[in-house]
This record gives structure tokens, sequence and C-alpha cells, in this order.
């Protein structure tokens, strides 16, 4: 019988492999396998695991992330979906009641949030450019969390700039930064100072997470949108 428990978060949960803890969230959509994730059953339910190799969001959450600030219900924008992978844990998170816009501008991951759509009623694919905003600001609405993971020199402006078209006061920040994407010529420590006095701008910053034990080279930030 496999034991499930909860995390910080009463809609994450984990289980034990010999010492290793595997992450795990209520699947919304039993039927489906969005990118070849295990089902565990357990209480009654259907959990899929949560992989920290393949979601930036998860090995935060191993490595520590104090809190994880989405909540059931909650609206999330999430900017640089690709394939859906993280998109569809937090849609388990979220529930039927949330919501989440996944803007992506690359057609061929676009393909698979479309076919994740139709498996997902709380998920909704915009194909459109994360810099301008302004193309998907008829479709979306306030937002709880911002979600950002777009691997783009420019992407404390983005997220600055849709925080304040969209991110409610003492909404939350979640952004993946890879230093190589912001700037390959500077020692990771600076490229991530830089980025984090950017976002300050915005955001009382609450932690950043080193992941380099799953994705070398990146930092998890999480902050509170302090406009
Ligand atoms: C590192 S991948 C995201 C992986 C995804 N967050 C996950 O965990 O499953 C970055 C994605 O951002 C998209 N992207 C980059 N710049 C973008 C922009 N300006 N607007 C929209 N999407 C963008 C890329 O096409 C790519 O699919």
């Amino acid at each position: 019988m496999t034991q499930v428990s909860h995390t910080t978060n009463p809609r994450v949960f984990y289980m034990l492999q010999g010492r290793k803890k595997v992450l795990l969230t209520q699947d919304a959509s039993p039927e489906y396998s969005v990118y070849g994730e295990q089902k565990v059953e357990a209480d009654s339910h259907i959990f899929r695991t949560w992989d920290p190799y393949r979601s930036k969001l998860a090995s935060s959450i191993l490595e520590g992330l104090p809190s994880i600030p989405i909540r059931e219900e909650d609206t999330v924008l999430y900017l640089g979906a690709a394939n859906g992978t993280t998109a569809s844990h937090i849609s388990d998170i979220v529930g039927s009641s949330g919501v989440v816009y996944c803007v992506e501008f690359s057609p061929v991951p676009f393909g698979d949030l479309i076919r994740l759509a139709e498996h997902r009623t709380n998920i909704f694919p915009i194909l459109a450019d994360a810099r301008d905003p302004v193309q998907y600001s008829f479709m979306v609405g306030g937002v709880d969390v911002l979600y950002c993971d777009l691997a783009q020199p420019s992407q404390c402006e983005i997220v600055l700039s849709n925080a304040a078209r969209f991110l409610r006061s003492g909404g939350h920040l979640l952004q993946a930064i890879k230093a190589s994407s912001i700037d390959s010529s500077l020692p990771p420590s600076q490229v991530y100072e830089t980025a984090v006095s950017e976002l300050s701008r915005g955001f009382a910053i609450r932690s950043t997470i080193p992941l380099d034990r799953y994705q070398k080279k990146h930092i998890m930030v999480w902050g509170v949108y302090a406009p």
C-alpha cells in the first residue's frame, strides 16, 4: 500500500521510495499521460509523479522553496509553457475552479499545449510573444500567480511588464532563471544578482533557490508583487 503525504501545500504531495522523496500531484486527468509520468493509486485517488529533472518548479520544491505559493482556485499566468510539463502539475494544483493561462510563442510545443487543453478544462493555451502582453490582454484578467520560464535575455523586463498588466498586488512570482540565457560571459552569481535587483523594482523577493542539482546554472526566484 503506497503511503502519500502532504507537503506544506495541501495540493502537493510526496511519497518515499527508500529515502528518496517523490513529489506527486493529484491527477486531474487520469486517462492521459502528459510526459510519461508514473501514475500512483493511493487513498482512492490517482496521483502523478512530478519529475524534478523535467520541471524547475518540482526541483525548487525539493531544494527547499519555503512555501509553494500556488493554491487551489488560483489563476496563474504561465510565460514559456513549452509542452505543458510543469503547467500540467500547476493545473492539478489549482484544480477545476482555477485557471492556467499558458503563453508560448513556438508553434511546435504549442500543439502539445492544445492537446493538453483537450484533457484539462483549466488550461488555456495562448500562442503569443510574452514580450508583448497586449497580444493576450483581451483574454487574461487579473492573476494570482505569475510563473515565468522563458530563457530570454530580457526576461526580468518581460516579467515586470506582465506583472504591471495582470498580477494583483500581493500576488506571487515564480521565475526560473538560467544564467546563460541572460549573459553567458558572466559568472552565474553575478547574473542572478543583477536579475534579482531588477525584479526588486516590483517585487519583495522572498527567496532564491539554486537548482543546480537538477538544472545546471539555474535558480528559482520567489517574489511577492509590491508595485
Ligand atoms: C525552458 S522552456 C520552458 C519549459 C517549461 N516551463 C516546463 O517546465 O515545462 C522555455 C519556453 O519559453 C518559450 N519562449 C521563449 N521566449 C518566449 C517569448 N518571448 N514568448 C513566449 N514564449 C517564449 C520557448 O519557446 C520555450 O518553449
